[in-house]
């Protein structure tokens, strides 16, 4: 991870190698993970988007929603750290040492430690699903799985599972914040446990793109807007996804375990959709994305946890065609070409620029 960025350009924002702004001491290169999805059936072989991503880009970590041999292989030695995802479907059966370690011994180690994996993630949004057999058997999987790793010598590699905000019964404002009633105790405490014990991060998954209203729309997007106010706290929020984070904050504090790090495993914004959708532009994503990656970064943390730099990916890599809806189809970061949604061009020193039209936008990032 790049550590104590202090300065920042747009330009510097997902792309930059090694573009030094304004001291001659300082390089800003931001660190940013992506979310590696592959519902397509155009996208370049994952050794070409390995070589792309070390070669031309700053993303430094990608997360899987499976555990795609090909994929493992092609990122060996690039330095790039991978999370993989276990199915949904596999969770109960890996609740059992043995097939825990059966898992292991077939998708992790024969690319352990070529490939910098860091993280398994277990299952995607499994509260959601609202299926009690798999839910029941999450904190069982993990532990296995943890076990498993610890026991082949992969101890490294850490153990968690990312989680939709739906786990939320309340979250405006943020300090009204809390589990679900009959997940708190008995869901949400054991896992932040589990993660206090193992020093694994808690996976969410804030997406203001699915909580703004007309009028929050600026708020959701880190643009000038009248803040909301949280009168318990005094916290006056200047956008949503502090006021998301800070609603987790809240629920993981009403359980006793706000010292438990966060992930951010998914974040976005879609670039298109359907004719007169709300809210989704070019122009948007480019604001969403970029204003989050500044503010991750920026070593500000939120209200409620300043100071911090939370660990995030950005949903999603590619624009992935056989996603369902138009919107589904556009969170990406790039085509399946390779170039990049939003303008963006290749210099001939192989640095990759942002260019834009929106020059308000430009000067509001570069002043910063
Ligand atoms: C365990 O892993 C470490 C680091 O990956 C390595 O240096 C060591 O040789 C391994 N030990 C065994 C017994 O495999
Ligand atoms: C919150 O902050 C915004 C933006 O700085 C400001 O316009 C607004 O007046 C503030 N509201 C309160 C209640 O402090
Ligand atoms: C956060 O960092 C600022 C600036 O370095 C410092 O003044 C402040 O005390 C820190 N706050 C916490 C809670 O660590």
């Amino acid at each position: 991870m790049a550590t104590s960025i202090k300065v920042f350009s747009l330009f510097t924002i997902l792309f930059t190698c090694e573009i030094d702004v304004f001291s001659s001491t300082t390089t800003a290169a931001y660190s940013i993970g992506v979310n590696y999805g592959t519902v397509a059936n155009n996208l370049p072989p994952p050794s070409q988007v390995a070589t792309f991503l070390k070669t031309k880009t700053t993303i430094d970590r990608i997360k899987l929603f499976d555990a795609n041999a090909d994929i493992l292989k092609a990122f060996a030695n690039t330095g790039i750290a991978v999370t993989v995802t276990v199915g949904n479907g596999d969770i109960p059966s890996l609740a059992k040492l043995p097939a825990a370690q059966s898992w292991i011994a077939n998708n992790i180690l024969p690319f352990h430690p070529q490939t910098k994996l860091n993280y398994i993630a277990v299952g995607n949004e499994i509260l959601a699903t609202s299926d009690k057999f798999l839910i029941a058997h999450l904190l069982p999987a993990m532990k296995a799985l943890r076990s498993a790793l610890d026991s082949a010598n992969a101890s490294t590699i850490k153990v968690s599972t990312p989680h939709s905000l739906g786990i939320l019964s309340a979250s405006e404002p943020p300090s009204s914040g809390k589990f679900r009633k009959g997940y708190d105790k008995a869901i949400f405490a054991p896992i932040l446990e589990y993660h206090r014990q193992t020093k694994s991060p808690f996976m969410v998954n804030p997406y203001p793109y699915f909580g703004f209203q007309p009028e929050t729309l600026n708020y959701a997007l880190f643009k000038p807007n009248a803040g909301v106010f949280d009168p318990v706290t005094g916290v006056n929020y200047t956008n949503m996804f502090d006021a998301q984070m800070d609603a987790v904050y809240w629920a993981m504090k009403k359980v006793g375990y706000e010292d438990v790090e966060i992930v951010v495993a998914e974040t976005g914004w879609p670039s298109a959709g359907d004719p007169g959708q709300p809210g989704v532009s070019l122009e948007n994503a480019l604001s969403y994305n970029g204003n989050l990656v500044k503010h991750v970064n920026s070593g500000k943390g939120t209200p409620l946890m300043p100071n911090r730099t939370f660990e995030t990916y950005i949903f999603s890599l590619f624009n992935e065609n056989l996603k369902p809806s138009v919107s589904e189809q556009n969170f990406g970061l790039f085509r399946p070409d390779l170039t990049p949604v939003y303008d963006v061009s290749i210099s001939r020193d192989g640095q990759v620029t942002l260019f834009f039209s929106d020059v308000n936008l430009l000067n509001h990032a570069r002043i910063v």
